[in-house]
């Protein structure tokens, strides 16, 4: 559905990518430009651009990039019509229309009622169903009360292929909507079954109170442990989190992260509002940004073995670069936070939450590890290891405290231990910015791997020069589209970008290169700002696009061994050279 190219305008007007791109991440001034920490992945240098005289933002690490709606499609994981949305709305600009209502805001609502009618119907069962013996016996010898069930809305889903589907046909939704749901799947006879079996069931619910997926606890038997939803429209499981529904409702500053669903349901049922867990996959950076808008502080309460111990680690990096300050609890006698509070009760887990430490000594006490310390060469590696966590630390006063701990702990001198981490702080330093120039590298000679950029490397510069060219000088379009024509071009992204700039500006007054966003997915905008950013770093004037028109043409003729598709006279050709040269 389109919408008309003066709203767009005065939405992009309304909303300046800086001020936006800036509510997300902070924005540092370099020259005309900013640059941040992209938001799309996780470094430690800035190599995201954002460019508000542009209108557009790339990142030169993981090769994101857009314009404000491709922002917004991408940080909120939205359909291209409902980044517009939130965007008008944040600019207070009613939508025209016809926009209001779409097929895809309407297949999200289904999907998010047929969870709904999903989440029920596997809690009735629970409750009251003859089928749902199994799962009442299970959740109580897990010892969760029936308020907790209800409260989590858990429930089970019968050892069946289709109780699910034919309950849900019953409440009018289709089979496409069932499988979009993720609740069935399609088998091989065509016929659809359901996805969730002989499972005790939890709903994932977002903050809205959205039944956004499932997971499902095998009780007994083969097959995964756990079986989550796939990804739907209505649910990405990198950006939410368990239990976070309740979570936000404390008043405490401090989350609690667990591993598993029956932990933070423990945890919550012993009094813990405060508790969230992931979705079946290690935190990721978006969750942790999104704990850092609730908290600032997150104890870590992972599972105490070895896997446990090293996603804490992981976790620990991700919450500080999201700036939000990490303990963790030291749990013995228990294998996760589930056991310990039956073991011991809750009031032992709360002086565990109070004495948790913080993530320094965590790591300091880790570099011990498969060392004997008991012999020279022991301490000394682990001394090393130690002053490798140290030289991460980034308040130098911290940093001190912390470098006279281990030096007094191993007796040795406080000057060598902050020699040897000062050393190690400058490698880190030349190894980042190498580290940044590589990232530089690597993606743009990923775009450079590109087989026709091998294949054809003069003419896929071309190609990539006059898209930019087009991008600066929207006036030049009609001389240049006249004699260049799209199959001139060799690479299919590049001669679908050019078609459609021609097409564009043809039915536009204020052309926009961003405005081709409705046209292409956010990876393909990814692309184009790709070629937009290489070319800031060569001026393209009026002459180099005249050599690269004439690549274009030549490699075509030689290709075709034809005269170029151009509908420009030997005289118009003269008078277009001679204006060119005019104006330079
Ligand atoms: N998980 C998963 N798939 C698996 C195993 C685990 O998605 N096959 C995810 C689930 O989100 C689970 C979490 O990893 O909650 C932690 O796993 P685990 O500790 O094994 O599960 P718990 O929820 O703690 O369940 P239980 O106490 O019943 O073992
Ligand atoms: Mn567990």
């Amino acid at each position: 559905m389109a919408l008309p190219d003066d709203f767009i305008y005065s939405l992009k007007q309304n909303n300046p990518i800086e001020n936006v791109i800036g509510s997300y991440v902070s924005l540092k001034k370099q020259s005309r430009d900013y640059i941040c920490l992209c938001p799309f992945h996780s470094e430690k240098t800035p190599s995201c651009h954002v460019h508000p005289s542009e209108g557009f933002f790339h990142c030169f690490g993981c090769g994101a990039g857009g314009d404000v709606i491709t922002f917004i499609m991408k940080a909120e994981n939205l359909q291209y019509i409902e980044a517009v949305k939130l965007l008008a709305e944040r600019a207070g600009m009613p939508m025209p229309e016809d926009a209001r209502n779409n097929d895809f805001s309407r297949q999200k609502a289904r999907i998010l009622e047929i969870n709904r009618s999903a989440a029920k119907f596997f809690n009735k069962v629970l409750r009251k169903d003859p089928a749902g013996e199994k799962g009442r016996r299970y959740f109580q010898m897990r010892q969760l009360d029936p308020k907790t069930i209800i409260k989590y809305g858990l429930g089970y889903a019968p050892d069946s292929w289709h109780s699910l589907s034919e309950h849900l046909k019953t409440e009018g939704f289709t089979e496409d909507e069932m499988v979009a749901a993720n609740l069935c799947g399609i088998g091989r006879n065509g016929g659809i079954y359901d996805q969730f079996r002989d499972r005790v069931m939890f709903p994932i619910i977002d903050l809205r109170g959205n039944v956004i997926a499932f997971g499902g606890r095998i009780i007994d038997g083969s097959g995964p442990k756990y079986l989550n939803s796939s990804d739907t429209p209505v649910f990405k499981k990198s950006r939410n989190l368990f239990s976070l529904n309740f979570a936000k409702n404390s008043d405490e500053k401090r989350l609690i992260l667990a591993e598993g669903y029956m932990d933070v349901i423990s945890i919550n049922q012993a009094g813990f509002e405060n508790v969230v867990a992931t979705l079946g996959t290690a935190l990721t950076p978006e969750q942790a940004r999104l704990m850092s808008q609730y908290a600032e502080e997150v104890i870590i309460s992972y599972d105490s073995d070895g896997a446990g111990q090293n996603a804490t680690h992981k976790a620990i990096n991700l919450l500080s670069e999201a700036g939000v300050r990490t303990k963790i609890i030291r749990m013995e006698g228990a294998k996760d936070p589930d056991e310990y509070i039956k073991k011991f009760g809750s009031l032992r887990f709360k002086q565990l939450l109070d004495n948790s430490d913080g993530a320094i000594n965590f790591e300091l006490a880790k570099c011990r590890n498969d060392i004997d310390m008991n012999t020279d060469q022991g301490r000394v590696e682990y001394l090393k290891k130690c002053a490798d966590v140290l030289a991460s630390i980034t308040s130098p006063i911290e940093r001190d405290v912390y470098i006279s701990k281990v030096a007094k702990e191993q007796g040795v001198s406080r000057e060598a231990v902050t020699q040897q981490v000062e050393s190690i702080i400058r490698r880190r330093k030349n190894t980042a910015s190498k580290q940044e120039w590589l990232n530089i590298r690597t993606f743009s000679s990923e775009y450079k791997n590109n087989p026709d950029a091998v294949k054809h490397p003069a003419e896929f510069k071309a190609e990539c020069g006059i898209i930019s060219f087009l991008y600066k000088n929207p006036d030049e379009t009609d001389n240049i589209s006249h004699r260049l024509a799209p199959e001139c071009f060799i690479n299919d992204f590049n001669r679908l970008v050019y078609q459609k700039i021609i097409e564009k500006i043809k039915n536009s007054a204020d052309f926009d290169i961003m405005s081709l966003q409705s046209e292409f997915t956010a990876d393909e905008m990814g692309k184009i700002t790709a070629i937009l950013a290489k070319s800031r770093e060569i001026e393209i004037n009026r002459s180099t696009a005249e050599d690269y028109i004439n690549i274009l043409l030549k490699s075509y003729s030689e290709r075709t061994e034809q005269q170029p598709a151009s509908d420009m006279s030997d005289d118009d050709f003269r008078n277009f050279a001679r204006s060119m040269r005019n104006n330079k």
